[in-house]
């Protein structure tokens, strides 16, 4: 008998309180609100108090998702998080998550994928449960852009900020539900379009490397955003027809949320309707991993979009280039 799907058992997230609006970046850079709102759809986004690091928020999302499910922190056996603004390079998020919420037996890692950070480890933490090894795993969206953001540079700085958000995966009790599939892809031929130039082992911070800006994003959106459409749209109709669904068989999409262009133009070509898409790209941006379990918890919580037996796919696209989709159904 094969072993059960892994399923989200609960949700929790964290959003820093301070806002930075359109209106607020029209004072620093040469932009405005209007071209800020016809191009990508962000109205403002959430930025983390300095002296703040990434497990600050983490800490915050997983003890909220614990807490919805009355799970003990010393029951989780894993910890993930998608990110890549960690406090530290190391230790590692996880380690620090850990100590924080009291997981004492838990063994984790961060998994770097930009913005596809959460859906990959999402399935990493799905197959630990379905490996019938672990029977609880907290996966954790989790970034704070504003730390790598220049806020000098309209072409980046409108586009990010920072959040998180935390699920706890078990294995499901009823089969045919959970985290039935996912589809992930990498081409690292996309690593000049979208990266950091300095602070790893190749350039290490110097003073060269802060006066030259190399600790900051770096993008070309015209590139990342034709391919981020061709395929986040792709590998979604492809996990579809993969278990015989069309987009009309679809409760929900939750796609990353990178620009509201690039989701309605996914949502067209997967031939769905937008009132199954789930946007908050208006009100938080680009928080990179931390996209789609902020999407979750408010489809989920706040606007009570989900019901036993819904299919929903999560797709997502980021720095590397990485991207996939998830397929699951939902269960409770
Ligand atoms: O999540 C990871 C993946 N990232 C993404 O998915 C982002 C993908 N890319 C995008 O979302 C879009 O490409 C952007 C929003 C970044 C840019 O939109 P665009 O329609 O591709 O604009 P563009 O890059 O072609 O720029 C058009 C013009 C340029 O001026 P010129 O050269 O035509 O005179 C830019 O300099 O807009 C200018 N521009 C701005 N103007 C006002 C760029 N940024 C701004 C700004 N305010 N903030």
């Amino acid at each position: 008998m094969p072993s059960p799907h892994a399923y989200i058992r609960s949700v929790g997230r964290y959003l820093p309180e301070r806002r930075l609006t359109n209106k607020d970046l029209e004072k620093m850079v040469d932009t405005s609100d209007e071209w800020i709102m016809t191009r990508t759809g962000i109205k403002e986004r959430r930025i983390l108090e300095p002296g703040l690091g990434n497990s600050f928020m983490a800490v915050r999302a997983s003890r909220e998702c614990l807490e919805r499910a009355g799970v003990q922190a010393d029951e989780i056996d894993a910890v993930i998080v998608g990110t890549v603004t960690p406090d530290m390079l190391f230790p590692s998020t996880a380690c620090l998550v850990q100590k924080a919420i009291g997981a004492g037996r838990a063994w984790g890692f961060d998994l770097s994928a930009g913005c596809s950070g959460f859906i990959y480890a999402l399935s990493a933490g799905a197959q630990m449960i379905e490996s019938g090894r672990y029977a609880k795993v907290l996966v954790i969206g989790s970034d704070v852009m504003s730390s790598i953001i220049n806020y000098r540079d309209r072409n980046t700085c409108v586009l990010f900020g920072d959040g998180a958000g935390a699920v706890l995966l078990e294995s499901c009790p009823e089969e045919g539900y959970g985290i039935l599939d996912f589809i992930h892809h990498m081409d690292g031929g996309g690593g000049d379009h979208l990266y950091m130039k300095a602070g790893g082992s190749l350039r290490p911070a110097s003073i060269e490397t802060v006066q030259n800006n190399e600790h900051y994003i770096v993008q070309e959106g015209k590139q990342v955003f034709k391919t981020a459409v061709t395929e986040m749209a792709s590998v979604s109709v492809e996990i579809l027809e993969k278990h015989g669904l069309t987009g009309a068989d679809l409760a929900l999409f939750i796609p990353h949320q990178a620009n509201l262009r690039i989701i309605d133009a996914c949502a067209g070509r997967m031939g769905i309707d937008r009132s199954k898409v789930v946007i908050n790209v208006d009100r938080y941006a680009n928080t990179t991993a931390g996209t789609i379990p902020l999407c979750l918890y408010e489809a989920l919580l706040e606007e009570k979009r989900l019901k036993k037996g819904d299919y929903v796919v999560m797709s997502a696209f980021g720095a590397g280039f990485t991207w996939g989709s998830i397929l699951l159904r939902w269960w409770e």
